[in-house]
């Protein structure tokens, strides 16, 4: 088994092309892709080249002899995915595809809101074009959305993929408008009469509800923001976050729904919080974390074990991580017998016989419970657990039913982890439900586009977001080709100017570089990959200071 894929791997499928022989899979087009968790090296056919290796942006494909213990599970699941999915039909061939080409002339300029990854991957597709230029606004001074404000801080690996982004950035024919709030400090309107096409890729901001009663307590909080917390987002700061024992006597902490965040939030409470001094974690929150009395973090699945949300790759993380005891409760319930093939049963049924260390944190993954308040007075003192059974519904999904048996579990500090949710975009269509734009493959008007999970809804990897912008890459150029997008009556010429007008304080791509360099410049001082700075008027200031970026003389010349 000479390469494997492991936890870190964020299915953008860069290791696929580069693979000689075309033994990664499931690959673009093919079945499967799209809802991969992660990818795979079939083992059989891996000629050992390492040519994967060095194009994975999250450093996620290893030769097997560097795997770590923990990490050794990675191998049978690679392997067993060739034994349910051969793909024997694939050629043994790199796939090369060929460069689609426009037909008109340019020049053409699209706008991106949005510099996440489904707005970076979307700019480094229109930029394959010469004849498209590409401006990228943020309401933040800094770029990179979730990467930089999502993945936890104990997964440095995935942040990697910001060296990617890095790349995208600097290519000519790129521009950041950073600080800049679409709907605030720029119009839809003033953006469309500019620019052939308004691709929106501004993700999904806000959180699900429980309503509930006691959700509204003081230590009731919203995983969205607890994340944005400890990473830094310069709007959480303030989040009213006691670890302190005098604030919650049980040491626990719950959090309601078991997706991959739920595991995130979890593994920072239960994590040694001195390893977490070598990451990019917040400073004030670190500084909460080191001083933390938490014990025990409870999170509640509402179903089954096979209907967890998290992913196997995440789960094999947790189960493997050296420093945590995950205990796995199902009540009465128990383990379907008839799931033994499942992988994550089986490793969820395996992890239910260890045992427990008393000197480590302990994370339990509680099943067939939802909650249904939260008890305190202002003040969350515990919250009320129903146990649920499994039925399935007219569709044959198992859904979670109350047994009408409740319980309280104590915990002063509950965190709601059941999804993220789009908010709506000034001047666009707005599905509430799913809190997304309505769209056609990204294409919500000739001239106006989505990506990302304001097109799609809260879910998927980085990478998911690279093929989601290529096919609404693909719905701008055939509109463009089509010449159904109406010519821009304006320009950008002095669009710097009249936003920096109303927006002193926008960050260009040189700003940016300097707010990055000063982050990894005060982080090597402490042994840190960065310090964030968490102030937007101090990242301003370090950016007002930066040199013009590259390419600039060459944007002028071409008159973008
Ligand atoms: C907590 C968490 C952890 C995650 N960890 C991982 C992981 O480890 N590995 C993995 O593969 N995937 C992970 N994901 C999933 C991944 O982060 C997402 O798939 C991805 O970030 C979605 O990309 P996006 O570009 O659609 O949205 P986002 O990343 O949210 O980017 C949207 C951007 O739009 C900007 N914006 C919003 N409104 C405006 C406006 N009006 N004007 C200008 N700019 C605006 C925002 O500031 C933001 O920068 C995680 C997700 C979460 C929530
Ligand atoms: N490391 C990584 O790769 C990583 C890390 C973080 C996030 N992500 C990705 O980002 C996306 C968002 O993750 P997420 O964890 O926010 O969402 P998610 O995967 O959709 O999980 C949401 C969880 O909340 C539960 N839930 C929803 N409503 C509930 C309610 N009313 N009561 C109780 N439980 C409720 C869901 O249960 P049901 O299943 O029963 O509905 C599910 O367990 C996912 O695609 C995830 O994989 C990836
Ligand atoms: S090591 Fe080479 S042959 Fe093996 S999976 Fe990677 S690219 Fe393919
Ligand atoms: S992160 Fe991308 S390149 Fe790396 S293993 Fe996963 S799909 Fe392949």
């Amino acid at each position: 088994m000479p390469h494997v894929v492991t936890q870190s791997c964020c299915s953008d499928a860069s290791c696929v092309v580069a693979c000689p022989v075309n033994c990664i899979h499931p690959a673009p087009g093919e079945p499967g892709f799209a809802t991969a968790e992660m990818l795979y090296v079939d083992g059989a056919a891996c000629v050992d080249c390492g040519a994967c290796a060095t194009a994975c942006p999250a450093d996620a494909i290893v030769p097997h002899t560097t795997l770590t213990e923990a990490q050794l599970p990675f191998v049978a699941l690679n392997t067993e995915y060739f034994e349910v999915f051969p793909h024997k039909d694939r050629t043994p061939l790199a796939l090369v595809h060929e460069q689609r080409r426009l037909k008109r002339s340019g020049p053409f300029r699209v706008a991106v809101i949005g510099a996440g990854p489904a707005g970076l991957y979307a700019a480094d597709e229109l930029l394959k074009h010469p004849e498209i230029s590409v401006d990228v606004f943020d309401r933040l001074p800094t770029p990179y959305g979730l990467v930089r404000a999502g993945v936890a801080p104990d997964h440095q690996h995935t942040k990697q993929v910001e060296k990617l982004f890095g790349q995208i950035e600097s290519q000519p024919g790129f521009r950041y408008f950073l600080g800049v709030e679409v709907g605030k400090d720029i119009s839809h309107a003033e953006l469309t009469a500019r620019y052939h096409a308004v691709l929106y890729t501004v993700g999904a901001a806000s959180d699900k509800r429980l309503d509930i009663p006691g959700d509204d307590h003081a230590g009731s909080l919203s995983a969205t923001d607890f994340v944005g917390w400890y990473n830094g987002h310069p709007d959480k700061q303030d989040l009213a976050v006691d670890l302190s024992a005098e604030a919650n006597p049980s040491r626990r902490v719950v959090i309601v729904g078991n997706g991959n965040v739920a595991l995130d939030c979890a593994r920072i409470l239960a994590e040694d919080p001195t390893r977490l001094e070598s990451t990019d974690i917040a400073t004030l929150p670190l500084g909460q974390l080191l001083t933390s009395d938490v014990r025990e973090v409870v999170i509640l699945g509402r179903r089954g074990p096979r209907e967890a949300a998290f992913t196997v790759p995440e789960l094999v993380g947790l189960a493997g991580h050296p420093r945590i005891n995950v205990l796995v409760d199902t009540g009465d319930e128990g383990f379907d017998e008839g799931t033994g093939d499942d992988v994550k049963t089986r490793l969820l049924r395996d992890l239910a016989s260890r045992p427990v260390d008393p000197a480590k944190r302990t994370v339990v993954l509680r099943f067939y419970a939802s909650p249904v308040a939260v008890h305190g007075e202002g003040k969350v003192t515990g919250v009320e657990v129903s146990r649920n059974r499994l039925v399935l519904d007219e569709q044959g999904v198992p859904r979670a039913v109350p047994t009408g048996e409740t319980e309280v579990i104590e915990t002063g500090m509950v965190l709601r982890a059941v999804g993220y949710h789009g908010l709506a975009v000034a001047d666009l269509p707005y599905d509430a439900t799913r809190g997304v734009v309505p769209n056609e493959r990204g294409r919500v008007l000739p001239g106006v586009y989505v990506a990302g999970w304001v097109k799609r809804g809260p879910t998927g990897f980085i990478g998911t977001n690279k093929s989601d912008a290529e096919e609404t890459v693909d719905r701008i150029l055939d509109d463009l080709d089509a010449g159904i997008i109406p010519e821009p009556v304006g320009t950008t010429h002095g669009l710097r100017g009249v936003i920096r007008g109303r927006q002193p304080g926008m960050v260009d791509l040189a700003g940016w570089q300097a707010i990055d360099r000063e982050e990894r410049r005060r982080g090597a001082a402490v042994g840190r990959p960065r310090v964030k700075i968490v102030d937007v008027e101090e990242m301003r200031q370090i950016a007002s200071g930066a040199r013009a970026p590259r390419y600039a003389s060459l944007r002028r010349w071409a008159g973008v």
